[in-house]
């Protein structure tokens, strides 16, 4: 484990006696990825918004970059850069203007932030629309602007709440690789999306809450580890040599096997565990050729939905 960067304690927030964070534990390390997911209202804004200050917590603490969220807000803010949902502008303003401002408030001036403001606009593709005024960009425009007013100061810390949503797949693309140079500069990052593939692509560590509540909480090979130990393991088997009675009784006796089908030439064996190793030997022994065997790997999508899904209500 390396060091904390974020870190929260039992992070409550009522909002009309309801919980929409309820007791929320987590931690990001430095120079991680951490995807925070979760459907609709789950509460991943108002967490968010804990962390930087913007909300008071009901109970619960929580530290960003050593300093208290609650008591220290200056210093956590000083620490961050922040894409909210929604962001805020001036909208009369180009933006080169906006950015402009948002260097002074961290005391950046003079031909340093030229040179800052410059060459963030030429990251996030906005470099030809740097002189125009932000009421008239589109959706995605104002995203990438979003991005570039986290990255300008070089923060520690890069919090992103749904960064790209409404950009384009170029621009989504550049996304990705910019938090990817982000990381290998060391900065931490947070960031809230509901686009999947993008979430497992970049982030070491991903966390799933539902109803404020963190369900599921670690790297994609843990959530994949987790995910089937609850749902079981379906693998794929091909075999040459033996015929399909011999191929079944060969592997009847094995424990955790629920069912096995034939789809498309392959046995697909439904098991309570990884039972890979004992089909492999079961088929051997008996004169079978495995030419084929794999454990199917679910996606994050499908571990999302499977998380998130709602309990279906118990019937009196
Ligand atoms: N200021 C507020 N007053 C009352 N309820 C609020 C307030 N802000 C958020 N909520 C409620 O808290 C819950 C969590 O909202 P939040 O914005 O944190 O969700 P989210 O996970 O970010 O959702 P989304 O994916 O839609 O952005 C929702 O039920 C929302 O209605
Ligand atoms: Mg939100």
């Amino acid at each position: 484990m390396g060091q904390a960067v974020i870190e929260t304690q039992n992070l409550t927030k009522l909002y009309d006696q309801k919980a929409v964070v309820n007791n929320l534990s987590f931690t990001v390390d430095a120079g991680e990825i951490f995807g925070f997911l979760g459907p609709n209202g789950a509460g991943k804004s108002t967490t968010m918004k804990m962390l930087l200050g913007l909300v008071q917590p009901t109970s619960g603490t929580g530290k960003v970059a050593g300093h208290d969220i609650i008591h220290d807000v200056l210093e956590v803010r000083k620490a961050c850069g922040v894409l909210p949902d929604p962001y805020g502008f001036y909208e009369n303003q180009t933006a080169w203007q906006n950015l402009k401002f948002y260097c002074e408030l961290y005391d950046i001036h003079g031909k340093e932030l030229e040179e800052k403001v410059n060459k963030t606009l030429d990251k996030v593709g906005l470099h030809d629309a740097k002189h125009k005024k932000v009421h008239k960009f589109s959706k995605g425009m104002k995203q990438r602007l979003g991005v570039a007013q986290v990255i300008v100061h070089d923060p520690q810390v890069m919090m992103f709440d749904e960064p790209t949503a409404g950009i384009d797949p170029q621009g989504a693309e550049d996304f990705r690789n910019l938090m990817l140079e982000m990381k290998a500069k060391g900065k931490t990052i947070f960031l809230t999306s509901h686009v999947m593939p993008e979430v497992e692509a970049i982030c070491d560590r991903i966390g799933i809450i539902v109803n404020g509540e963190m369900k599921i909480c670690g790297n994609v090979d843990q959530l994949v580890e987790q995910f089937s130990r609850r749902q079981g393991y379906q693998l794929r088997l091909r075999v040459k040599e033996i015929d399909e009675p011999v191929v079944r009784n060969s592997i009847s006796g094995i424990t955790g096997i629920s069912t096995v089908a034939r789809n498309n030439g392959f046995y697909v064996i439904n098991a309570s565990e990884d039972v890979s190793e004992d089909v492999s030997r079961a088929v051997c022994r008996t004169g079978g050729l495995v030419t084929e065997l794999d454990v199917y790997r679910p996606t994050l999508n499908e571990i999302f939905l499977e998380v998130t899904r709602p309990v279906a209500a118990v019937k009196e």
